[in-house]
């Protein structure tokens, strides 16, 4: 597979002004993407867990310029106020983007965004933003090119949401995404996600993810700094070895249902994750105090209780709790009753496994 297959052909028809509007979700890493090289192809793959109502919802204002500009226009709104601060990575992702979508230099653009999530959660929205403004370009590329085809719209969209955000380009379907070529994966590619092509046990419909707000701050450690810490990082080639074997677990776990099995892996990934941190040079803790106490109870209430609930973390101290549909009910009595006390502000939100990304 290669970047040519992204490259427009002649657009046939023409595009003046309008606005389109795609809500799309975030999405939790069970197989981490951790390390990238250059342009945003990852150094191994990874899979995620679609969600459904942590999602960015974006209108995308667009008017055709009356000269030719070599810049690009772009102002962004984020809950109906103007955020200059966030238009240096819009412009950025435009350079990017512009060999693909030439047309990004012929337009002016409203970004009109929002996201179900409080911004100040400690919930990265860089997937769900970036992930449906490309739907919102591929909209207008379809507009100017009728024949483009489904298949066609969504690997690109994919393609042009991970040079904005790596892990954006696993957000437009669900419930299942696999980015990243792994030899036992058909049709796997490090230029775009796809819908995890396999069978997966009945166990795994509908999974529940409660995410826990430790800390609401902002990022300690930037994405882009983050995944450079792997560079020259002693541990990174046998992470990367690792997480392509983990991918061969996770294929056999999500055929067999086999949770226990789910858990230890889900939980070994999130774990190893942190441990690239706090090996690598400069280091970092990204865990707070709190996210070890959840730690600990979320073991002590499985080993009372036998129910397979296990944690995730991102590149942060919040925890996503993730348990199968037929626990609801206990495991989220468990986290007001016991869980939330370690949130900030007692804050957490119950989120599911979703399908994707949808045009509104
Ligand atoms: C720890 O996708 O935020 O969440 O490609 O620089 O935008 P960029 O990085 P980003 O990295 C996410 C890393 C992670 C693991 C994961 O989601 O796989």
């Amino acid at each position: 597979m290669t970047i040519s297959k992204f490259l427009p052909s002649e657009y046939t028809q023409a595009l003046t002004s309008k606005s389109v509007s795609y809500a799309s979700p975030s999405n939790i890493a069970l197989i981490k993407y951790w390390g990238k090289q250059s342009v945003q192809i990852p150094k191994n793959p990874s899979v995620s867990f679609t969600l459904n109502t942590c999602k960015t919802t974006t209108t995308l204002h667009y008017e055709k310029r009356e000269t030719f500009e070599d810049d690009f226009e772009v102002k962004v709104v984020l809950d109906g106020k103007h955020k200059p601060g966030f238009e240096a990575k819009i412009h950025q992702f435009f350079s990017r983007i512009v060999t693909y979508l030439p047309f990004v230099k012929d337009y002016t653009f409203v970004i009109d965004t929002s996201n179900s999530f409080p911004h100040s959660s400690g919930i990265a929205s860089s997937a769900s933003g970036l992930s449906a403004i490309a739907l919102c370009l591929m909209d207008m590329e379809r507009e100017m090119q009728p024949s483009i085809d489904d298949q066609y719209f969504i690997q690109k969209a994919s393609f042009i949401a991970r040079l904005g955000s790596g892990s954006g380009c696993r957000s437009l379907e669900g419930p299942l995404v696999v980015w990243g070529e792994h030899q036992d994966i058909k049709g796997s590619s490090d230029l775009f996600g796809i819908s995890y092509p396999y069978e997966v046990h009945e166990n795994f419909e509908d999974y529940q993810d409660a995410i826990l707000l430790v800390d609401q701050g902002e990022k300690q450690v930037s994405s882009t700094v983050g995944h450079n810490l792997m560079h020259n990082h002693p541990f990174a080639p046998s992470r990367f070895d690792q997480a392509n074997e983990n991918i061969l677990k996770l294929i056999e776990i999500l055929k067999s249902g086999d949770l226990d099995a789910f858990v230890h892996l889900v939980e070994s990934e999130a774990l190893t994750l942190h441990a690239m941190m706090l090996t690598s040079t400069p280091y970092f803790i990204l865990m707070k105090p709190n996210t070890l106490k959840i730690i600990d109870e979320i073991w002590e209430f499985r080993r009372e209780t036998s129910i397979p609930v296990c944690f995730t973390l991102d590149a942060g101290a919040n925890v996503h709790v993730l348990f199968p549909k037929k626990y609801k009910e206990e495991v989220q009595e468990f986290i007001k009753s016991t869980l939330s006390s370690y949130c900030q502000d007692k804050r957490y939100i119950f989120d599911n496994v979703g399908i994707g990304a949808i045009k509104l």
